[in-house]
């Protein structure tokens, strides 16, 4: 790791470490977990988001949240799987929490006969190669995404699919990452994200502590730049991409892919394998979440919307592969045929 990386989630001790993405851009705090109960609610309440990070997060929790005194296996085993259940339904949408649950579920089953203290550390040892594969993951994405950007194009972004959202380095803010490294100059247009401001709070803020020319637009405006010549083209993330493509990524992002079609806007989306659900057929399949009302009514305990207003706030839509220009991930880049993509090529 380079000193100065961005890192949302990590191992320290007996505990999983996540800087408090609510508090950003303002402060950087970093939290400390050691339950299972509490890594869960850190996912539900947002203190780290974004399908890879919660990955991560869900795969540090079961690591260390088995307490020192579950010293026997069958106590073990109770609190392990009791453990993976808590976490697994903390967010719904993301395809990332279930694959890094199963995958450590795994991980416990292969092991067990060792006896407590070597599932332990298999756990451990696990988790950090959940991270150490998402980084590798998203560095690969950045070089085969980064040769897509063309030199001094204008590229724009929804929510943060960057570092922080992931182990490191980001997927969508990884292809932009990508262009960088490879020579070419890349402006950025981030979109803020309504409403729990994702693009405002934390994606501008990494992509200006990392030097990139970055600005800020309403989710408003991204019609009218699209129109004007202002984008040259989009990248965003997913956090679940369907076995023909569908993508589910934030709300706001399907209206983004439609202006981009009308307009003839390249539209990619950058995703690790692990946020592909081969068994979802498609994207009406793929559950998303009802985030609280309290979201829309306002911001930071500041309300604004009339009393009495009923809400909905759906937390992410899903884009038609049909709108999707290619899908980046860590192995190349895909596009779709005639009846959809193809991951299994
Ligand atoms: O509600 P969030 O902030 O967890 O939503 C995050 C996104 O929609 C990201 O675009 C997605 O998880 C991809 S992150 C690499």
């Amino acid at each position: 790791m380079m000193p100065d990386e961005i890192r949302p989630v990590f191992l320290k001790d007996d505990a999983v470490m996540m800087l408090d993405q609510r508090l950003l851009p303002g402060r950087e705090v970093y939290l400390e977990f050691t339950s299972a109960q509490a890594v869960s609610d850190a996912i539900r309440d947002m203190v780290v988001r974004g399908a890879p990070a919660i990955g991560v997060a869900a795969a540090m929790g079961l690591a260390v949240s088995v307490p020192a005194s579950a010293e026997d296996p069958d106590t073990f085993d109770t609190a392990f799987e009791g453990a993976c259940r808590i976490i697994a339904a903390a967010r719904p949408t993301a395809i990332n929490l279930s694959w890094a649950v199963n995958r450590m579920r795994g991980v416990y089953q292969a092991h067990k006969a060792r006896g407590v203290p070597a599932v332990r550390e298999a756990l451990r040892q696990e988790s950090q190669a959940v991270m150490d594969e998402d980084i590798g993951m998203n560095r690969a994405i950045g070089k085969h995404g980064g040769a897509l950007i063309p030199d001094g194009a204008n590229v724009m972004t929804h929510c943060n699919a960057g570092a922080l959202a992931t182990g490191g380095y980001g997927t969508a803010l990884g292809v932009i990452r990508g262009a960088r490294e490879a020579g070419r100059k890349v402006k950025v247009f981030s979109c803020e994200t309504r409403p729990y401001l994702q693009g405002a709070r934390l994606t501008s803020w990494e992509l200006v502590r990392d030097g990139f020319d970055v600005t800020l637009i309403t989710d408003n405006a991204a019609g009218h730049l699209m129109a004007t010549g202002a984008i040259d083209c989009i990248v965003v993330g997913s956090d679940r991409t369907a076995a023909n493509g569908d993508v589910a990524n934030k709300i706001g992002t399907y209206t983004h892919a439609v202006l981009a079609h009308r307009h003839g806007i390249p539209f990619y989306v950058a995703i690790p394998t692990s946020t592909l659900d081969m068994d979802c057929p498609d994207g009406s399949h793929i559950p998303i979440e009802e985030r609280p009302k309290e979201e829309v009514l306002g911001f930071g305990g500041q309300r604004v919307a009339a009393e009495g207003v009923e809400v909905r706030n759906p937390a992410f839509d899903v884009t038609p592969w049909q709108l999707v220009t290619a899908i980046i991930t860590e192995r190349g880049v895909h596009r779709a045929g005639p009846d959809g993509y193809d991951f299994r090529i």
